[in-house]
């Protein structure tokens, strides 16, 4: 349905206002010829000890702001009139959705649905890491209030968001559930995961591996200090050549280069049942890819092009070598663009299935029309010969 503009606002503004109804709204994308200062908008209502306030939480790429504010009609209207294209408010018996169009009309469409009202001002339980757990103030994340430090907030949300797809990949398993973290750096993935483990009440062991010294000391001191040296250790170890026999879990998040391959060879190696692995750069096809093959050459002749494609061929023959030794594969996005580029995660499973022919064969084609032999593929020939 389509309606006057300033009908349209009044209407989400009276069911932002109802004090026992108003769910939540979120303003976001952008009219035409305008600007807005925030990505997005949220809004929701909160109880607050001097009573019921409306929460925003202004989303920027790198940072979100709340700030809480008096239900005030002049100040909806206000911000429901600067600049942004999509409203949409759920109430506690239906939804209300607002598009303005590159003509500036006004669509609605208005459902019927029943949602939840929270009115705790505790945002955090919605987080899978409390900012001011000290583990994250520990490692760098937080300072000393326990609040996400502007530059840390990509890693804070790479991390979080790695949790994420961890979680419902959990085996059920109720005793020490191990899980190594390889090219694990200044480890604030590997102290996220032994937290949310230890606070999910699993028994897990959580090691962390990287070839730095002075990163495996930084880290086991961290971890004395947390008091939490009986399940969390950290070895300075090459990844191909660390002493840990096995894990049910192995994790890396933007190991360098073939390090990547290193971690995904060890797990394939060691039989470990789930790998969530997010590459980082990716150079070692980048050198080998000199004979292109028609007509990619079409592609390749722009550099950015060919090192877009080298890193997608890179990941396409990883996540095929998995599949080919009995690994379910999928690789997804873990994480928006704008925390890392490098946000793409490949997630194996071991099922132990055999490969199907044609999925041999692609394989087989694909080295023999680029002419590459992928880090992964040397590192795991023995097992890819027997197919
Ligand atoms: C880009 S950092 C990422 C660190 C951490 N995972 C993170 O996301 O913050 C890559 C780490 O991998 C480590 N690394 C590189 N090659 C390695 C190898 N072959 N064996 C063990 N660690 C390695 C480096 O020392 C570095 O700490």
């Amino acid at each position: 349905m389509s309606l006057e503009l300033n009908v349209a606002f009044n209407r989400a503004a009276e069911l932002i206002l109802d004090q026992n109804n108003f769910v939540r709204a979120v303003l976001s994308g952008r009219r035409r010829n305008m600007q807005t200062t925030y990505e997005r908008i949220d809004i929701r209502p909160v109880q607050l000890k001097d009573g019921l306030k409306l929460q925003l939480v202004l989303s920027e790429a790198k940072q979100d702001t709340t700030k809480n504010i008096d239900a005030d009609k002049s100040a909806i209207l206000e911000l429901l009139n600067s600049g942004y294209a999509n409203v949409l408010v759920e109430f506690t018996t239906g939804s209300y959705s607002l598009r303005i169009t590159k003509k500036g009309d006004a669509l609605i469409h208005e459902g019927k649905g029943t949602f939840e009202r929270t009115l705790a001002h505790d945002r955090t339980k919605e987080r899978l890491l409390d900012s001011s757990d000290p583990y994250l103030i520990e490692v760098g994340i937080s300072d000393h209030k326990g609040v996400i430090k502007p530059s840390m907030q990509d890693k804070y949300r790479q991390v979080e968001e790695f949790l994420r797809i961890l979680e419902p990949a959990l085996p059920e398993k109720k005793e020490k559930l191990s899980i190594v973290d390889l090219g694990c750096g200044h480890a604030y993935l590997t102290f996220a995961t032994h937290q949310y483990l230890r606070k999910a009440g699993l028994d897990a062991k959580v090691i962390g591996v990287d070839v730095r010294e002075n990163s495996r000391d930084r880290n086991n001191k961290i971890a004395q200090k947390l008091g939490i040296t009986d399940s969390i250790e950290f070895r300075a170890e090459e990844i191909s050549d660390t002493a840990i026999k096995t894990a049910d879990i192995a994790i890396a998040l933007h190991a360098c280069d073939t390090a990547t391959d290193d971690a995904i060879a060890w797990g394939v190696l060691h039989n470990v049942q789930l790998l969530l692995i997010a590459p980082c750069c990716h150079h070692d096809l980048q050198t080998q890819m000199q004979e292109i093959p028609e007509p990619w050459p079409m592609l390749t002749r722009h550099g950015i092009m060919r090192e877009r494609l080298g890193d997608l061929l890179t990941d396409s023959f990883r996540t095929q070598i998995l599949k080919l030794l009995g690994y379910r594969v999928d690789a997804i996005e873990f994480v928006g663009g704008e925390h890392t580029p490098r946000n793409l995660m490949i997630r194996a499973t071991k099922t132990g299935a055999k490969p199907d022919a044609i999925d041999v064969t692609r394989y087989k084609e694909m080295l023999a029309e680029w002419k590459v032999q992928p880090a992964l593929a040397q590192r795991l020939a023995k097992e890819l010969g027997a197919i």
